[in-house]
């Protein structure tokens, strides 16, 4: 994409072709990323797609989120909340938050099962529909780092985690969820992760030992969304 905006642009669009995509008869999974990106992203759709989609259809949950309370500005639900779910029709028992005030390893249990009761299965799988991933300048994704590659392996949904540096509890989504998804959007503009991205597509040097490199659905489309706003 030219731009950031057009990067916004592009994946609304995606969303509502995937939504009118899904059969009448099944609600629509959509897994949102944390961090900063999705913030103009949550907004283009906020702004010029709120009546487009059939917000009744849609259940939303989380990849990763802080261990930290709903009102915590670190918290991935109060930033999705401020730039969307504040701003769209779509029904409070249509979001499913994740407890970040709750003890991580009992909380990661509890999503699983949330999200297995939810989620249509495919193959064994519960399927999400769209998962929305991030990627951090260390190729991290979700909160599965290189340091805890291996959570992408595990076999339990989600699985409490931990930020390398910062040591904050997080919770995550693992491989079983993502690379069991119908569709992946790994959105990763700006010029500081470009390299990284570069390292993954060119399966340069170490490419193979970072989590971003692991996003690879098995029955599923894989979408990375970049900008061109870079020298
Ligand atoms: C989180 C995210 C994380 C994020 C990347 C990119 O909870 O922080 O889920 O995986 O997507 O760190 O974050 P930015 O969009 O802020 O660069």
């Amino acid at each position: 994409m030219d731009s950031v905006d057009d990067l916004a642009e592009y994946f609304a669009s995606l969303l509502v072709f995937n939504i009118l995509g899904t059969p009448e008869n099944r609600s629509f999974i959509w897994m949102l990323s944390g961090g900063n990106t999705p913030k103009l992203v949550f907004r283009k759709i906020a702004a010029n797609f709120r009546d487009v989609i059939d917000w009744d259809r849609v259940k939303i949950f989380w990849g990763d989120e802080r261990c930290v309370g709903p009102d915590d500005d670190e918290s991935n639900y109060k930033m999705a909340r401020e730039n969307l779910l504040d701003h769209i029709p779509i029904p409070s028992f249509n979001i499913f938050r994740i407890r970040g005030e709750a003890n991580p390893v009992e909380e990661a249990v509890r999503y699983s099962q949330l999200f297995k009761r939810h989620v249509h299965p495919n193959q064994g799988f519960p399927q999400a529909d769209l998962v929305m991933l991030g990627m951090g300048e260390d190729g991290h994704t979700a909160s599965i780092f290189p340091a805890n590659i291996d959570l992408f392996k595990s076999d339990a949904l989600f699985e409490p985690s931990e930020h390398p540096e910062t040591r904050q509890k997080r919770i995550t989504a693992t491989g079983m969820i993502i690379n069991h998804a119908k569709v992946v959007v790994m959105v990763a503009p700006g010029e500081a992760k470009a390299p990284r991205v570069a390292q993954i597509i060119n399966r340069l040097e170490g490419w193979d030992r970072l989590p971003a490199a692991r996003v690879k659905p098995e029955n599923g489309e894989m979408i990375w969304l970049l900008d061109r706003e870079r020298p």
